[in-house]
């Protein structure tokens, strides 16, 4: 991919590093078929830009990709683990799904949001934290679940969201 590319408002995010990022994803598919590298490289460009992704990082990303702005927007908004509003330093990510419902995650919600002051899908006056529901993440053995920026915490009660809360720097 050529610097000629990049043609979107957030040029910036895509300096060297990440460049090199999304080219080693791309590099593993056949020629012409970018387009299976948009999660991935999603990932790659919302940890550049803060842990969110603006229109403007998506636009610039389908450029990057020469794959139309529609193929990125469909896939970043499908999926809870890409944000498209500004989020806090830490993602606390707590699942309701039926395994986590059935085992108390009711009660991990009303405690987070106590804890931290704020409803599900906002984040702290502070900016340190953003809470948000999501669907199973696949650990419903270890239900009532959260994840917390990409640690998996399990069989979750609030003295334990507690502990780990106050782990946080
Ligand atoms: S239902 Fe919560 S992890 Fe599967």
């Amino acid at each position: 991919m050529s610097d000629m590319q990049l043609t979107g408002a957030k040029e910036h995010l895509f300096n060297a590093d990440v460049r090199q990022q999304i080219d080693s994803w791309v590099a593993k598919y056949p020629a012409g078929q970018s387009q299976s590298a948009v999660i991935p490289s999603l990932h790659i460009v919302q940890v550049a830009n803060d842990g969110w992704l603006s229109q403007s990082v998506m636009d610039a990303l389908a450029n990057y990709l020469s794959i139309p702005a529609i193929s990125v927007y469909e896939v970043a908004s499908f999926y809870t683990m890409f944000d498209l509003k500004p989020v806090g330093s830490h993602k606390v990510n707590v699942c309701t799904n039926i395994s986590c419902m059935l085992n108390g995650s009711e009660e991990m919600v009303s405690h987070l949001e106590k804890r931290l002051g704020v409803k599900l899908g906002e984040t702290t006056q502070d900016g340190r934290f953003t809470l948000k529901e999501v669907e199973c993440l696949g650990a419903c053995c270890g239900a009532p679940m959260m994840q917390l920026d990409r640690d998996y915490h399990e069989h979750l009660t609030t003295e334990k969201i507690d502990q780990i809360l106050d782990g946080i720097k």
